[in-house]
């Protein structure tokens, strides 16, 4: 059974439009990763999704109930978080304050505390005191993604959390998706390492100027596949 299914989602800035007709399903406890070149339109699609981005039509379904109307906080309260791309920190607050601003959105009692983030990311509890901004890069994508997860989240939507991040600090980030998996939660990674995308997802879309080029179980993509949905016009549906 889909727990998120978007259905010709379409969306614009102004007169540019950015997506057209994306169809992406979300099974429960399934990793999806969304691929695909510079604006092609993946930020779009988490930033309609998580009701930032309010024009969007077409359709979005959340355990079978439409959401595609409804506000950003709600969709969060819902059970939808995003780890946006960029981070988005509160600089002038510390890390443990801007963890703690993950639990207003939803305050839902579930795995993810102060206390189990701390020993998702131990150097997190090293610098709880710190603010954000004495943090490096990778630390500071680690709040991020702990700020998410302290809302309990059903979906977790991360936006290219490895970006310009060393491959050492990647690697660190990503070991801890085994970790969230486990508490059954869904995750639908963007990222433009495809290498990357395809160890941790189950499945991956590829997305090229607004559209799906690609879609099909992990396992089963060939890099010919792939090179041809990223970068060429030729579409292909693997079962
Ligand atoms: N605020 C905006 N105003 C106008 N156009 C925008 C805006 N944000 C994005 N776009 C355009 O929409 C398209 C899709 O952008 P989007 O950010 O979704 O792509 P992306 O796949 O996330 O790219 P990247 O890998 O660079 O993050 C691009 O052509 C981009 O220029
Ligand atoms: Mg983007």
């Amino acid at each position: 059974m889909a727990l998120l299914e978007t259905t010709g989602l379409t969306a614009s800035y102004g007169d540019f439009q950015a997506l057209f007709g994306v169809d992406i399903t979300v099974g429960i406890g399934e990793t999806i990763a969304i691929i695909g070149a510079n604006g092609a339109g993946k930020t779009t699609l988490m930033r309609s999704i998580s009701g930032v981005l309010a024009n969007a039509a077409g359709s979005i379904l959340y355990r079978d109930e439409p959401i595609g109307a409804l506000p950003a906080p709600d969709i969060l309260a819902r059970g939808i978080a995003m780890v946006p791309e960029g981070r988005k920190l509160f600089p002038s607050l510390s890390v443990e304050e801007n963890l703690l601003i993950g639990r207003y959105g939803r305050k839902v009692d579930g795995p993810w505390t102060l206390d189990s983030i701390f020993a998702l990311f131990p150097i997190l509890k090293e610098r709880r005191h710190n603010p954000s901004t004495a943090l490096s890069g990778g630390q500071q994508q680690m709040v991020a993604i702990g700020r998410a997860l302290m809302s309990n989240p059903e979906v977790l939507l991360c936006d290219e959390i490895s970006l310009g991040l060393a491959p050492v600090v990647v690697r660190d980030i990503y070991a801890a998706f085994p970790r969230i998996r486990e508490t059954g939660a869904s995750i639908v990674i963007v990222e433009q390492d495809i290498a990357q995308a395809l160890k941790v997802a189950d499945r991956v879309y590829c997305m090229m100027e607004g559209r799906v080029t690609l879609s099909g179980a992990a396992a089963d993509l060939s890099r010919d596949d792939i090179h041809k949905a990223y970068f060429g016009t030729e579409h292909h549906e693997l079962a």
